[in-house]
């Protein structure tokens, strides 16, 4: 498995990078994407602090938002409206004709408009810039040429960011409370596995294309896509830093999201109130109480977790 960001990716490692992606549109949206009512349990309410992040102190409007490698588009799509006009990029074609089709779908085509482009290039005259689990993707060599143009956006650019983050595990003695609160979380988790596979089905096609896509993976020495690989910590915080100031960093979409991808294994996509209501809240709170303490039950070593950053341009 990859350990390290490639330093400076080749044509093939590019091509295959591009191949996989436009292979595997759907299935990454049926298992990272997710559907709508899941969206609106696991993603929405950081994507509404996202919101209002940009929309705060803004000097016009609508705000202008640039979403860089918005993939199928449904990030910044969940909370486009007349105040808030979103322009997604991506590389892969195959990614923004879902986009296109879904922002017909959800009557959004008004306020979403997609283009093909690579990331090492992009507008700068936006308002909001959304960079949601892409620069994980990209090689050294790649992210330093995007954060040459990332210089050039203007003064007061709100610049929102969830990426994967390797988690390193805090050492020394772990207090009750800690051990308390991480076998909560534990027990959470479990309990929604067993429910959901008593009370779904088993998508038999998309366990088959994830175990495809996990042995391809294994077989080659990729993390998960060819080139990407989670950030190990401070790495993001210093490529960002020295154009932007820090506003919120917070974790997000730990358990929920291995509890939410469960449910779409077992073909639940709308929960029950006994998912969406009492146990991804609860994985919800108990995992943000874990952060704050030593969260390391059940965090194997190179397991990665979901973190956003609120940057504004310097
Ligand atoms: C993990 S997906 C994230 C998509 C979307 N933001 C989301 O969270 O669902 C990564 C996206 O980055 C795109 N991507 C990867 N490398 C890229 C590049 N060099 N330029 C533009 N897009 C790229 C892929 O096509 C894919 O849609």
């Amino acid at each position: 498995m990859r350990t390290k960001r490639i330093i400076e990716s080749d044509f093939n490692t590019d091509e295959a990078e591009r191949i996989w992606w436009n292979t595997n549109a759907g299935i990454i949206e049926k298992i990272w994407a997710q559907g709508i009512d899941m969206q609106h349990i696991i993603r929405l309410p950081y994507l509404k602090k996202l919101k209002t992040f940009i929309l705060k102190n803004a000097t016009s409007s609508p705000v202008k938002v640039l979403e860089i490698g918005c993939g199928s588009g449904w990030v910044c799509r969940l909370v486009a409206d007349e105040n808030f006009h979103v322009i997604g990029t991506d590389f892969s074609e195959g990614q923004l004709a879902i986009a296109n089709n879904m922002a017909k779908q959800f009557n959004k085509e008004k306020y979403c408009t997609y283009e093909l482009a690579d990331a090492s290039s992009f507008k700068k005259e936006v308002d909001g810039v959304v960079i949601h689990a892409l620069l994980h993707h990209l090689s050294a060599n790649e992210l330093s040429k995007f954060f040459e143009q990332f210089a050039q956006l203007k003064t007061g650019t709100k610049v929102f960011v969830y990426e994967p983050l390797f988690f390193s595990r805090q050492d020394g003695k772990t207090s009750l409370t800690d051990k308390l609160l991480n076998i909560s979380v534990k027990t959470i988790r479990t309990l929604s596995f067993k429910l959901a596979s008593i009370t779904g089905k088993k998508n038999a096609a998309l366990t088959d294309a994830m175990n495809k896509i996990n042995s391809d993976a294994e077989q080659n020495g990729w993390y998960i896509s060819p080139k990407e690989i989670p950030f190990v910590p401070n790495e993001l915080e210093n490529y960002f830093s020295p154009h932007c100031t820090l506003q919120n960093k917070y974790i997000v979409n730990k358990t929920d999201l291995d509890i939410a991808q469960n449910l779409t294994m077992n073909g639940i996509d709308k929960p029950r109130f006994m998912f969406s209501g009492i146990l991804i809240p609860l994985a919800c709170w108990f995992d943000k109480l874990s952060f704050k303490g030593k969260f390391t039950h059940f965090l194997n070593p190179h397991q990665h977790l979901f973190v956003c950053f609120e940057w504004i341009k310097k």
